[in-house]
């Protein structure tokens, strides 16, 4: 973990939120090679989730909701961690995070365990009174939920059918730590898929086995990822059953995606507390019914720290270690480098033609400062999985070298013919 977060600082990929004035806990900021990492994450997700499917389509609904859907949805009294406060320097503690009965830090007297609720809490308008109380969401999930009528209205879906999106969620978590897995603000992709009551063991079955495929079809390593399914105890309140996605982190085997079947508890409860109805005409049967929900609800943070920890490889070159990212090259930040062996006319002009050629395609940088081997080492610590490099045959031969991040091997090819080259390539269908 060490290593990815120094890579990450020293690289560009996340940084310390407000740093310069000694960090916000829990908070952090990408840089502009994780915000690209990021965004490819989440449209690789939004491309098999919603583009190559039939049967979801995609919402982005508000941060900021009417307080009533979190009386409704059961997080108002139920989103909560039991906490001891310390009498004398006013620390908090969740029971798990010490042994006797006085504060681990200043040994004060501790009160009973108390609900702490996670929501943040603000107030919208000019007054701040408890009327005019709002929270920022916690999850994605009910912005979903309360458009259901919505969206089942406009585009006239059939069950089963999905309702996806992907935003920010706000936790006041009192332990955050592990660098991006457990912060205070957080981004969710979340999928809720409705489902005719009695098929919803199947469809979940199906999603556990859809997500597990999405994370190894980008390269993660298979043996890194498990399932482990939820006791009833440890289930969320609108729970029937779930099952977690872990990722093999250096702290250990950890939650990198949930997969909850929530029944109907959610449009059940939108329907009571609204006084709307919110449910399907079977037209078979001809009866109106509570769809079931599957939930698959991946985390996107977490997904960067696990396709970055994963991606992170050391090997030997020569005399030295090679640190190189082998990131999916849907996923890389930068899909090509374009190296000059000379900063100086012609080939400077000759290599900016080719750098703003490919640009228009893709993200590609440019390096031309030190030495070519040099340049790769930057590259492969940030995964860029290819290297273009223009030297002075290319002025009379109109070919460039391409060199491959992970075997290191080269082909010389013609200018002409570098996207038709790369195209598969950066889609993953060729090596
Ligand atoms: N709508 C269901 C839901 O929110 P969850 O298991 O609480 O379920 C789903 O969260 C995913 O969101 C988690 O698997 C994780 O990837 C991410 N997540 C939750 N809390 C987080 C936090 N404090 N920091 C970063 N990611 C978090």
């Amino acid at each position: 973990m060490d290593k990815i977060v120094s890579l990450s600082r020293r690289r560009g990929f996340v940084f310390q939120s407000s740093e310069i004035y000694g960090g916000q806990g829990g908070c952090w900021d990408y840089g502009p090679l994780g915000v690209q990492l990021k965004n490819n994450i989440k449209q690789a997700w939004w491309q098999s989730i919603i583009q190559e499917r039939d049967d979801v389509v995609g919402v982005d609904s508000s941060i900021l909701m009417n307080p009533r859907v979190w009386e409704a949805s059961g997080h108002v009294t139920g989103f909560s961690d039991p906490m001891c406060d310390c009498l004398k320097c006013k620390m908090r503690w969740r029971p798990e995070d010490f042994e006797g009965t006085v504060c681990p830090s200043c040994g004060g007297e501790l009160t009973a365990p108390r609900q702490f609720n996670l929501m943040f809490k603000t107030f919208m308008g000019p007054v701040e009174d408890t009327a005019a109380v709002v929270y920022l969401r916690p999850e994605t999930a009910q912005g979903i939920f309360v458009n259901f009528e919505n969206v089942l209205n406009t585009t006239r879906k059939k069950l089963p059918f999905g309702i996806a999106q992907i935003g920010k969620s706000f936790r006041n978590e009192i332990t955050t730590g592990n660098f991006i897995f457990r912060s205070r603000e957080f981004e969710q992709m979340e999928l809720e898929y409705f489902v005719k009551p009695g098929t919803d063991e199947y469809w979940h079955d199906h999603w556990l086995q859809t997500r597990l495929d999405w994370y190894a079809s980008l390269g993660m390593n298979p043996a890194n990822l498990r399932l482990r399914a939820h006791c009833d105890s440890e289930l969320a309140h609108y729970a029937k059953a779930c099952s977690d996605i872990q990722y093999l982190f250096p702290m250990g085997w950890s939650e990198l995606e949930g997969i909850a079947n929530r029944c109907d508890f959610d449009l059940k409860q939108h329907s009571e507390h609204s006084g709307k109805k919110l449910e399907y005409f079977d037209e078979e049967t001809k009866e109106h019914i509570t769809p079931y929900v599957i939930e698959p609800s991946a985390g996107v943070d977490r997904s960067v720290l696990a396709f970055l920890i994963d991606a992170y490889t050391e090997e030997p070159d020569k005399d030295e270690i090679r640190s190189v990212l082998k990131l999916h090259p849907r996923l890389a930040p930068f899909k090509a480098a374009v190296l000059p062996l000379s900063k100086k006319e012609p080939l400077a002009n000759l290599s900016k033609e080719v750098y703003a050629s490919l640009r228009k395609a893709w993200m590609v940088t440019y390096d031309d400062a030190q030495s070519i081997g040099r340049r790769y080492r930057r590259q492969d610590e940030i995964g860029t999985p290819y290297c273009i490099t223009v030297d002075f045959d290319s002025l009379n031969d109109n070919q460039v070298t391409i060199r491959e991040r992970d075997s290191m091997t080269q082909v010389r090819i013609p200018i002409a013919e570098i996207k038709a080259y790369l195209f598969p390539r950066l889609k993953g269908e060729l090596k």
